[in-house]
């Protein structure tokens, strides 16, 4: 797949919870695959922040020969900051990047695990999941509070039997995403069943775990730091099992999508 480095238009920032959207705007028709990202730099007219930053693709639409982009992001540092305050940016963004989503085709159910800005690649995948028509599509759903809780509104509106969880109880269930994968997954035929997840690296282990303990086959979303994002610099590698031994694993071009059963936890 042809990768390309565009110029952007800022078209648009809405604040949501404590997230932002952002659209950005490309001259030219691009179609992205669940769980793929875009690299952004910034800002062209200047080198502050220097680096580009990863970010996963929400949702993206076409309007003549245009694309449009949402992003939607939490504040955490110098790029987000610039990206929810400032106007006037000229961004650049390399398109598309990373693999795909593997859906396996022979599943009736599918189940989404996101925690906090997790929830970014699962806009697009349950939507395609949907139009797939292929049975249940359950997102659970969980961050720290009810603030974090980013983009909800528009994921209510795909018809997905959600699950929400808080750590301090202030929207839907006081718990852990985990906890209710267990619990679901306890009560279902699980060889129907195929899990994806994204969020912190502590959740994606026991959302791994859970998922060995009954057998369910889980594709892992991971968002390491990433430096060039072309396969160069090696800032993003993690440790992948490779027969009877291991190899690291670029997550910026093999990733970020893996098999849960393929990675090295450490
Ligand atoms: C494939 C991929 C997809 C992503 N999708 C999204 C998304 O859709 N929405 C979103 O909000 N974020 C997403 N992220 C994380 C996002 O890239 C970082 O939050 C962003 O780069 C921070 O930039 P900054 O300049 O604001 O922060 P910096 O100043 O670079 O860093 C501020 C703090 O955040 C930490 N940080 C930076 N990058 C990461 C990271 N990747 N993981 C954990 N901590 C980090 C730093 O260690 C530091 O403590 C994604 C990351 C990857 C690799
Ligand atoms: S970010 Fe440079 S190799 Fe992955």
């Amino acid at each position: 797949m042809t990768i390309h480095n565009l110029p952007t238009q800022l078209v648009s920032r809405i604040k949501t919870r404590e997230g932002f959207i952002i659209t950005l705007k490309i001259d030219k028709k691009i179609d992205f695959f669940p769980g793929q990202f875009l690299h952004l730099r910034i800002d062209s007219q200047r080198y502050d922040p220097l680096l580009r930053r990863p970010f996963s693709i929400w949702n993206y639409s076409h309007k003549n020969s245009s694309t449009y982009i949402d992003v939607l992001f939490k504040v955490v540092g110098r790029g987000t900051d610039i990206l929810a305050k400032e106007d006037n940016l000229k961004p650049f963004v390399m398109i598309p990047l990373g693999n795909k989503f593997n859906i396996l085709n022979d599943r009736s159910n599918y189940i989404m695990v996101a925690g906090g800005a997790g929830i970014v690649p699962f806009y697009l995948l349950g939507r395609e999941l949907v139009k797939m028509h292929k049975g249940k599509v359950t997102l659970i759903f969980g961050a720290r509070n009810s603030s974090q809780l980013y983009g909800l509104e528009q994921l209510s509106s795909l018809g997905l039997d959600m699950h929400i969880c808080t750590d301090d109880g202030s929207e839907g269930k006081k718990g852990l995403v985990t906890e209710i994968l267990d619990e679901l997954l306890g009560k279902q035929k699980t060889d129907s069943i195929q899990a994806f997840s994204c969020g912190p690296m502590v959740m994606l282990k026991r959302v791994s775990e859970v998922c060995n303990k009954w057998n369910v086959g889980c594709q892992l979303s991971l968002e390491t730091h990433m430096g060039c994002a072309l396969g160069a610099c090696r800032a993003c590698i993690v440790k992948v099992k490779n027969k009877d031994d291991w190899k690291y694993s670029r997550v910026c071009c093999e990733g970020p999508n893996y098999n849960s059963s393929e990675l090295i936890w450490e």
